[in-house]
């Protein structure tokens, strides 16, 4: 991973919702100490078990956020998209990276290092606000999980990942984004011809149907 050394545009940190409450002259300093880099998909920006050092944040590019067992089975715990950050939470408590994040495409990063990510929390209450706020909704996501994974068999885990990504389009509930069925069993913790056998048969009951890329939720 070849990291760029330019300094950031402080137009780009103004649109990333973490620092958007900055002034002028706040956003400057930042710029002068962020960095960005470019990694190809597949690449690997954070490893369990690491110490930490940065705090990462996406500008452009899909990453997961992922953990595996000593069998090498892995789990997906999140995806992030442009603009969500990465790498806060052993910056928070000081303990190693809890998951891997890998570039699931071409990512473009910003990263800070943990003084400047400490200082720039320090001097600014409202990006102190506003990572709890994000942090806040993570847990309530996870805590979502946990109930899905405690309480419902594959068809309800399948049926509410399904409408977890699904948004309106046009009155229909569609999901656009695509996404492997073996990366769905990643995420709900069943196996991928569990998905396949529960997504076969949603479709011959009419729950769910395929029209181009788009997979429809009908009734919903
Ligand atoms: P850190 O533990 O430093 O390194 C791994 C990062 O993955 C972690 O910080 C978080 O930024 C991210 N991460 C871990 N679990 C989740 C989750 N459930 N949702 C979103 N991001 C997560």
């Amino acid at each position: 991973m070849a990291a760029n050394p330019c300094s950031l545009n402080p137009v780009v940190l103004r649109n990333l919702p973490l620092f958007s409450g900055l002034d002028d002259v706040e956003l400057d300093k930042l710029s002068k100490v962020a960095s960005r880099k470019r990694v190809e998909r597949g690449a690997s920006v954070v490893r369990a078990g690491e110490v930490t050092d940065s705090l990462y944040i996406l500008l452009s590019g899909r990453a997961k956020v992922t953990n595996t067992d000593e069998e090498g089975r892995e789990i997906i715990l999140a995806w992030l998209g442009p603009s969500e950050f990465f790498g806060e939470m052993g910056l928070l408590d000081g303990s190693p990276r809890s998951a891997n994040v890998v570039a699931a495409e071409a990512c473009e990063l910003m990263f800070l290092s943990k003084d400047a990510f400490q200082r720039c929390l320090q001097d600014n209450f409202q990006v102190a606000q506003k990572l709890m706020k994000i942090l806040v909704q993570r847990l309530r996501e996870a805590d979502r999980k946990i109930e899905s994974l405690a309480l419902l068999d594959v068809y309800g885990r399948v049926a509410r990942l399904l409408l977890d990504m699904s948004e309106e389009v046009d009155g229909l509930r569609v999901v656009k984004k695509k996404i492997s069925k073996q990366d769905m069993a990643k995420m709900i913790g069943a196996s991928r011809e569990m998905v396949s056998k529960v997504m076969r048969d949603l479709e011959l009951r009419g729950y769910i149907r395929y029209d181009g890329d788009l997979l429809v939720i009908p009734g919903v």
